[in-house]
């Protein structure tokens, strides 16, 4: 899972390679500064390091001159693949740098044998679904995502 791709970004080089425990300062810096991306749990050095322990070299992240321009979240649970946390730097975007993070990370997924990838888009960020759409991914409309959190089960 060695893939590591260059970009060219306004004629400087981007590297695409894969997100690493000593990228979290800067890629929660990234989020931060990014709307569209809820952060919870991965803004935590243990959840992040916990996730990418769990899902070995699927995540991506773009740098440029060692900066992180770019990251993307991508793990399984050994049925589906889920994508997270999607976000470019606004000074880089409109270059191709978010695709190759996704054709990196689904690359990588791919060759752990999963076939499916789901993402949560929400209604309200107005890039999220024509920018899926034209990266190719397609909208359930049979479905709605639901959720539960600990201390509000109802167990009989
Ligand atoms: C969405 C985001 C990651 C795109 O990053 P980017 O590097 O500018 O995207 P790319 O240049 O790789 O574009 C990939 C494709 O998406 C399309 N695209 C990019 N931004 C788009 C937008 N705002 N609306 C519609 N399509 C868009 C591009 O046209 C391109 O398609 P093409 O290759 O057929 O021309 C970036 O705008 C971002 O970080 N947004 C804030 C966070 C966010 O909303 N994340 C998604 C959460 S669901």
């Amino acid at each position: 899972m060695e893939q590591e791709y260059k970009v060219d970004v306004a004629g400087a080089e981007v590297i695409i390679a894969e997100l690493l425990l000593d990228d979290f300062q800067a890629v929660v810096g990234l989020w931060a500064g990014v709307q569209g991306v809820r952060v919870l749990e991965a803004n935590s050095l243990v959840k992040f390091s916990s996730y990418l322990a769990r899902n070995p070299g699927l995540s991506s992240v773009a740098r440029m001159d060692a900066e992180v321009i770019g990251a993307v979240l991508v793990g399984h649970d050994g049925l589906f693949g889920y994508l997270h946390h999607m976000a470019v730097d606004p000074l880089f975007r409109g270059k191709g740098v978010a695709r190759k993070l996704v054709e990196r990370s689904l690359g990588c997924l791919w060759e752990t044998g999963i076939q499916s990838c789901r993402l949560i888009v929400s209604e309200a960020n107005p890039i999220g679904q024509p920018f899926w759409r034209s990266m190719g991914w397609k909208v359930r409309d049979d479905a709605k995502a639901m959720f539960i959190e600990r201390g509000n089960e109802v167990i009989q």
